[in-house]
């Protein structure tokens, strides 16, 4: 049996104080990591897409969301396809609505395609055939202790330029 001594004594209590600190520190500093400068701060209606953490880098990953929107007397609960791509902590999120006339694009061959009028997008989600006037659109997004959130917006089909219906 180990005698306790003075400096026994000291040793495991600055070993058990170095644990206890590390431990409540850690989470802060991922949170630090992630929630870089910069970012948007006024996210309260964004959508939480989960733990940034468990977004595998370097593959497109399907974010499925749904929300409810109240327009007066009706509310209506909306429910799309969100697609994320991560490398280190840099995020692309782009939407599933192809922007030609609306319809969902799918992953196929390291890119995407429409079913509707055989649009192609690369791994980027920029048009490689067919008729869609600009890429597939992009999102804002924001990583708050930990959680990643998108800015959720909708917008216009047909047009060169990215337009915000929403
Ligand atoms: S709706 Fe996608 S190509 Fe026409």
């Amino acid at each position: 049996m180990t005698k306790i001594t003075r400096r026994n004594f000291l040793k495991k209590w600055q070993l058990a104080v170095g644990t206890f600190a590390t431990a409540i520190t850690a989470p802060s500093l991922f949170y630090w990591w992630w929630d870089r400068s910069g970012q948007p701060t006024d996210i309260e209606n964004w959508i939480d897409l989960g733990k940034a953490k468990k977004i595998t880098e370097n593959e497109w990953l399907k974010r499925p969301i749904s929300f409810t929107i109240q327009d007066r007397w009706n509310s209506r609960i909306v429910k799309e396809m969100l697609y994320v791509y991560r490398v280190k902590r840099d995020v692309t999120i782009l939407t599933s609505i192809c922007p030609h006339a609306g319809c969902l694009v799918k992953p196929e061959n390291n890119g995407f395609v429409c079913p509707c009028h055989k649009s192609f997008f690369n791994e980027k989600g920029d048009v490689v055939t067919g008729p869609s006037p600009r890429p597939l659109d992009s999102m804002e997004w924001a990583v708050k202790k930990g959680r990643l959130f998108v800015k959720y917006e909708k917008f216009r089909s047909g047009v060169e330029i990215k337009q915000s219906i929403s």
